[in-house]
C-alpha cells in the first residue's frame, strides 16, 4: 500500500512530545506465547528517537531470548530486532534524523563516541555491551519508555530495539538513517540475518575466489553466508543441515554440493574432510548448536583454514578442545552482525538492495499481519520458513 507522507507528517506532528497508546507482543515469561496488547510508549529523551515501526521479521535469535536461554532473562519485555519505519520524532539533542526519515533500528549500535567506537578495530560499541544484557535505555540505564496500559508497569526493551511494538524508542546510536527509495517490508530483514550472514562471508572470513566451504544450518543466516561466499567467488559450498528441505531450497543460492546430518554413520567432519582433500578453507556455524559448532571447527582444513561461530549457545552449554587442534595455523573466530558497523556501513547495503545487486525476495517466504506474530514465531521454530514478514498496521 502506498504511504501518504503528508498523512504520516501530519500523524506524526500530532503525536510528538505525547504518550502513544499502541499495539505490542510482550513476553511475559520465558517460553510462553507473546501477548498482543496495548502499550503506552512515552516520547523519545534527548538523545532518543520514537520510531513507526512499518514492517519486521524475526530472528533466531529472539527465539533465543524468548526461550530464557540468555543468563538474565529479563521479562516482561518487547523482543524483535528485524525492523524498519519511519522516524516519528526525536529528541531534543538529535540533529540528524527528522520526522518521516526512514530508518532501519539497529542492535548492532554504533555511538561514535564510546573508546571501542573510537578505536575502530571492530564493529563493537558500549551501547551493544550494554543494551546486549540489559532492558533499559541505554542513556540513563534505569528507565523505560514502554509501559502497561492497565497499571503503567515499565516494559522492559531489548537489544536497542523491540521492533515487536507498532512504536518504538531507540537511542540514537541504535538507528540508521537510510535510502528514502527503499522498500520497508524488505529492507526490514537488513536488521539482522542477511547483513550477518553476507558479512561474514566478506568481512569476518574473507572467502577467497576458488575455495571451499562448508555452511552448517541453512536458516537465513546459513542462507545470506551461501550467497556472500558465491559472489566471493567460492568453488565449493557444501551445506550442512539435518532438514532435507533446507538443503533443496538452499540449492537455489548456490549450494554446489548438500549434506543431510540425519542417519550420518560418520561424523559429519569426516564426511567432509573426505568430500574436500583435508577439509575446507572456511567453514561457518549457523546453528548455536554446540555438536555442530565443533564439527564446523573440525572440518575446516588444519593447515590455516577458518571457522566462523555465527550460532548464539545456550549460555548454560561450553565446549572443550584441545588447542592442538589449532597449532598448524587454523583459526576458529567468531563475530557479530557480519563486522558491519550498524550506522555508518548499513545505510550502503540497504542502497545495494535498491540499486539491485542484494536480492531479498528470496528470503521473504511468508508475509502475515502482526496480530498473528505468534504464528510467524512458531513457523521459526518448527524451521517452516525462512523470513516472515509482518505488516505493522494490520
Ligand atoms: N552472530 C550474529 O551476529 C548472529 C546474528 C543473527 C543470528 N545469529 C544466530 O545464527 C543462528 C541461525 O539463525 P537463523 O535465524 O538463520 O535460524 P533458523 O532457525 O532459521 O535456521 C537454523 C538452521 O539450522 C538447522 N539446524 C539446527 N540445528 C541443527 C543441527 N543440530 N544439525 C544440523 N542442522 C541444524 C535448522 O534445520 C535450520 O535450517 C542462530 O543461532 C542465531 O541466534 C547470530
Ligand atoms: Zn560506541
Ligand atoms: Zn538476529
Amino acid at each position: 500500500m502506498a504511504i501518504n507522507m503528508a498523512t504520516l507528517a501530519a500523524t506524526f506532528a500530532a503525536t510528538a512530545g505525547e504518550v502513544i497508546t499502541c499495539k505490542a507482543a510482550i513476553a511475559y515469561e520465558a517460553n510462553k506465547p507473546l501477548t498482543v496488547e496495548d502499550i503506552h510508549v512515552a516520547p523519545p529523551g534527548p538523545s532518543e528517537v520514537r520510531i513507526k515501526i512499518t514492517n519486521g521479521a524475526i530472528c533466531h535469535t529472539d527465539l533465543y531470548y524468548m526461550a530464557g536461554q540468555d543468563p538474565e532473562k529479563i521479562f516482561p519485555r518487547v523482543f524483535g530486532h528485524e525492523g524498519a519505519g519511519f522516524v516519528e520524532s526525536v529528541g531534543r539533542d538529535i540533529k540528524d534524523l527528522k520526522p518521516g526519515d526512514k530508518v532501519l533500528p539497529v542492535w548492532m549500535a554504533e555511538c561514535k563516541k564510546c573508546p571501542k567506537c573510537k578505536r575502530g578495530k571492530s564493529n563493537i560499541c558500549d551501547t551493544l555491551v550494554y543494551n546486549w544484557s540489559n532492558g533499559f535505555m541505554p542513556a540513563d540505564k534505569k528507565t523505560t519508555r514502554f509501559s502497561r496500559v492497565a497499571d503503567g508497569k515499565p516494559i522492559h526493551h531489548f537489544f536497542g530495539t523491540s521492533t515487536f511494538s507498532q512504536y518504538t524508542v531507540c537511542d540514537e546510536a541504535c538507528v540508521a538513517k537510510v535510502n528514502p527509495d527503499a522498500d520497508l517490508s524488505k529492507i526490514c530483514l537488513l536488521g539482522c540475518g542477511v547483513p550477518t550472514g553476507i558479512g561474514s562471508a566478506w568481512n569476518i572470513a574473507k572467502v577467497t575466489p576458488g575455495s571451499s566451504v562448508a555452511v552448517f544450518g541453512l536458516g537465513t543466516i546459513g542462507l545470506a553466508v551461501v550467497e556472500g561466499a558465491k559472489v566471493a567467488g567460492a568453488a565449493r559450498i557444501i551445506g550442512v543441515d539435518r532438514d532435507g528441505s533446507k538443503l533443496t531450497q538452499g540449492l537455489e543460492w548456490g549450494l554446489t554440493d548438500i549434506l543431510n546430518t540425519t542417519g550420518l554413520d560418520k561424523p559429519v567432519e569426516e564426511v567432509i574432510r573426505e568430500m574436500v582433500d583435508d577439509g575446507v578453507d572456511f567453514s561457518f556455524d549457523c546453528t548455536g548448536n554446540p555438536g555442530v559448532i565443533y564439527s564446523a571447527m573440525e572440518c575446516a582444513n588444519a593447515a590455516g583454514g577458518v571457522a566462523v561461530i555465527l550460532g548464539l549457545m545456550d549460555s548454560s552449554k561450553t565446549l572443550s578442545f584441545h588447542p592442538s587442534k589449532l597449532l598448524w595455523g587454523k583459526s576458529w573466530t567468531s563475530g557479530l552482525f557480519g563486522g558491519y558497523k550498524g550506522r555508518s556501513q548499513l545505510p550502503e547495503l540497504v542502497d545495494k538492495c535498491v540499486g539491485g545487486v542484494i536480492n531479498l525476495d528470496h528470503y521473504i517466504t511468508h508475509k502475515m499481519p502482526f496480530s498473528q506474530i505468534n504464528k510467524a514465531v512458531e513457523m521459526l521454530e518448527k524451521g517452516q520458513c525462512l523470513r516472515c514478514v509482518m505488516d505493522y498496521d494490520n
